[in-house]
């Protein structure tokens, strides 16, 4: 097997479709967050991590505490040699005991930690079952020595159940109840963190049972964190490990942990599997005992590792590609994809931030890498959105994915995804039946989403400033801008041109249901928003970002600091509402000041001061996230902007530098994992410069695969039919991509014999000619292969 980018902390497989780390030692913890769109965990290359259901935020199952330096939160596994009279972990945390061999496989689903210490070799593979609120631990131990081993393992985990952090733990430990029977301990809540339904706290049971169950007879079982731990010790030196068994305390008086004990006898060169289980069944649809029984053995544990396979595929396999470039590969095929459905849309959690909600604008963005594999998962996400706008328009900036609520803002861009994303759906699936879904408004009756999308127009229209340009609110894409307009009289450029670009793909809605009025009136605010931007948003060598309520500008060569923004200035290409000299001019400045060799940064130069009339992006340390970092979410779209522009090269530089696994060769500089997104990279002015952050958890997964499809392969559908109009680094011999779309397969390969950008020469689609590069629509189920001649 070719190893790619190894550097010393790990590497890809050949197909890309596993990531190796070599040692506990990483810069950072390098993590895998594992979820079924229901119950998600999080595991780093130490074996530290948590568990949740359904939100990391509301419902998690086991403890955890944010330390990235210290990873030392998680379930653990201990193995104890009775007769050497020493004990370890099954992954490198909590005991840190030295080891002969350590190595950890991040897979699409599953993680694997191999090792050997004292000879004994074990293998822990964790995964959540596709189909059932619970994870699967299966560890296989192997006795490598010459003399029978008489061994115990020991499971651990503190039970938290429910909020996170349950911040006052003497108070929420008095609500917990622990039991064992048979081969499994229980644990249940009395106290939840939600209101009951006339509004009083502190009166609802969490409606769960937490289970952990192992295929073995127990040899003994502890609730009890006082008698595992014992008072003043640590995990990596339990009194546990000094007693013959564990204490069998359960109840309503401990503080509630769940550690099962089996004895394993292990002859010279035998192997033993013990599966354990660990999971959350609703109380009156689940049964604990059910779900035990089914997964808590060998071949249980088998049949749900091998239903992964097929799960995934559906998500990930039904757009393959096939460049020169691996990292585009990998990124394209599989992780960028893993990434945003495990980490994003269901997981919602990762090492560096936690979140309790759906964002309007995140997951809906998000939703696209659902469109080629299964879109009936996008049209869903919409749904829900549309379900959390106000009959006046606007939107919840966020809500609890639980029981919904959260903060109404007069943010200006979030209600305005609602009618983008649409647009994307339909250009992959032409559902127009979606348009009249009736869907209540948080405060009004239900109405079809055509309307909710008109009514987010609406009040988009509504917030203008005398000049015609849309008022910034309490801020726009970039939540750091947060003091800027809050008194409704700052501006916003970018949102200018997102809407501008909204509207483009909304007119021909309009139009299509009858609705000339509406479709006339947003065509000429439309044509009024490219005036008045380039009337008043110039600044002579690129775009503003923004005026303040003060009057002031921002992202202008007048100011000392935040002088040139991005956004403003890549969307102007990429919707169209600079033309040709300027569009070129912009773009130009773009290239000179924020394109470095990390990615596109967001602003240059850093804020270095506090700027209480901008907003907590001018009080992040400067070269940090919003400040003048890399934030990667944006980066991703001066690819597109650069495509658009005519400019493959740079949009591939773009892309290239911000593709994670090409900084495996610098990695103790950039320290974050290769194999996903960051959601920022550390801009110049940090003393971290290059340094990626933010793991997982960032818009960027989705739109780095995006972008990369779309925008360098060209590969695009619409209306019409599946645009190919590549833009590619002009060294590609060619590409291949197969993918569905409407329910056909197209199987398109791409040759560059004369080493050129784009252009399209020649086209056939099976075997026949084809006089456009525009692939018509099949719907046939059927394979058409497709060949493509790039030249003039
Ligand atoms: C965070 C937010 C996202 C926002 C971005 C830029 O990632 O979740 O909604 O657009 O920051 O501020």
């Amino acid at each position: 097997m070719n190893r790619k980018f190894e550097n010393q902390y790990g590497y890809f497989t050949e197909d890309g479709r596993e990531y190796v780390v070599k040692t506990p030692f990483t810069p950072r913890p390098w993590g895998n967050i594992i979820s079924n769109g229901d119950y998600s965990l999080m595991i780093s290359q130490t074996g530290s991590g948590y568990s949740w259901r359904g939100n990391a935020g509301q419902n998690r199952i086991t403890r955890s505490f944010q330390d990235l330096v210290k990873d030392n939160w998680g379930k653990y596994f201990y193995i104890r040699d009775l007769q050497r009279n020493t004990y370890w972990s099954a992954a490198f945390k909590p005991v840190m005991h030295p080891y002969q061999q350590y190595q950890v496989v991040h897979g699409i689903g599953y993680t694997r930690i191999m090792q050997q210490v004292e000879d004994i070799a074990s293998t822990l593979t964790i995964f959540v079952a596709p189909d059932a609120p619970l994870e699967v631990i299966q560890l296989t131990l192997t006795n490598n020595s010459s003399e029978t081993r008489e061994l115990d393992v020991t499971s651990y985990a503190e039970w938290l159940l429910g909020f996170s952090p349950d911040e006052h733990r003497e108070f929420h430990k008095l609500f917990i109840d622990t039991s064992c029977a048979g081969q499994a301990v229980f644990a249940t809540k009395c106290l939840w963190g939600f209101p009951d339904d006339k509004g009083r706290w502190n009166n609802v049971d969490w409606p769960y049972t937490a289970f952990m169950a192992v295929s073995e007879p127990l040899k003994s079982f502890d609730c009890d964190k006082e008698s595992f731990i014992g008072m003043y010790n640590n995990d990596d030196r339990p009194r546990a490990m000094t007693e013959p068994t564990l204490a069998g305390r359960t109840g309503r008086f401990t503080d509630a942990i769940a550690a099962l004990q089996v004895a394993v006898t292990l002859p010279p060169g035998a192997s033993k599997t013990i599966v354990f289980t660990l999971g959350a069944a609703e109380n009156g649809t689940e049964d604990a005992h059910e779900l035990i029984a089914r997964y808590t053995s060998i071949t249980g544990a088998e049949q749900a590792f091998a239903a992964l396979q097929p799960f995934w595929a559906r998500f990930l396999d039904r757009e393959q590609v096939e460049t020169p470039d691996d990292a585009f590969n990998f990124m394209t095929n599989v992780w960028a994809k893993y990434q945003a459905i495990s980490g994003r849309l269901w997981g919602k959690s990762a090492f560096y931030q936690v979140s309790a909600g759906w964002g309007f604008r995140d997951q809906l963005q998000d939703s696209q890498v659902y469109l080629v594999g299964d879109p009936d998962f996008a049209r869903k996400q919409l749904l829900l959105h549309a379900a959390n706008q106000f009959i006046e328009g606007d939107v919840l900036h966020w809500w609890f994915t639980i029981r919904g609520g959260g903060p109404r803002t007069n943010c200006s861009d979030d209600l305005l995804w609602l009618p983008f994303i649409l647009h994307s759906y339909l250009q992959e699936t032409v559902d127009y039946d979606i348009l009249d879904e009736q869907i209540p408004y948080l405060n009004g009756p239900a109405e079809a989403l055509y309307e909710h999308c008109k009514r987010a127009i609406e009040r988009s229209f509504s917030r203008f400033s005398p000049r015609g340009v849309p008022l910034m609110g309490d801020h726009d894409w970039n939540d750091g801008l947060s003091a800027v307009g809050t008194l409704l009289k700052g501006e916003s450029f970018w949102v200018a041109e997102f809407l501008h670009m909204v509207l483009g793909g909304f007119i021909p809605l309009a139009q299509r249901r009858g609705d000339d009025r509406f479709a006339d009136r947003c065509a000429l605010v439309r044509d009024s928003l490219k005036v008045a931007l380039n009337q008043h948003g110039w600044d002579g060598q690129w775009y503003l970002m923004a005026t303040t309520d003060d009057g002031l500008l921002l992202g202008s060569q007048t100011n000392d600091e935040g002088k040139i923004f991005l956004m403003p200035n890549i969307w102007a290409v990429m919707s169209g509402t600079a033309d040709g000299k300027r569009a070129e001019t912009a773009l130009a400045s773009v290239t000179q000041y924020l394109l470095k060799d990390y990615g596109t940064l967001l602003n240059y130069p850093a804020f270095t001061r506090p700027r209480p009339d901008i907003g907590y992006v001018t009080r992040y340390a400067p070269g940090l996230r919003e400040n003048g970092g890399v934030y990667t979410h944006a980066a991703t779209w001066s690819v597109w902007a650069y495509a658009r522009a005519g400019q493959p090269e740079l949009a591939y530089e773009a892309y290239r530098r911000i593709c994670p696994p090409n900084r495996s060769a610098d990695i103790d500089t950039y320290k974050a994992e290769p194999y996903v997104t960051p959601g920022n990279i550390d801009g110049p002015l940090s003393e971290y410069y290059g340094r990626g952050g933010w793991t997982w958890y960032t818009g960027s997964a989705q739109w780095l695969h995006r972008v990369a499809t779309h925008w360098i392969l060209g590969i695009r559908p619409q209306e019409d039919g599946l645009l190919v109009e590549p833009s590619i680094p002009a060294h590609w011999p060619g590409f291949k991509i197969t993918r569905t779309f409407r329910g056909a397969v197209y199987a398109i390969e791409v040759e560059n014999p004369q080493r050129v950008h784009g252009g399209i020469r020649l086209v056939t689609v099976d075997g026949q000619p084809h006089s456009s590069h525009i692939l018509p629509v099949f719907g046939d189920g059927k394979t058409h292969p497709v060949k493509i001649v790039l030249g003039t």
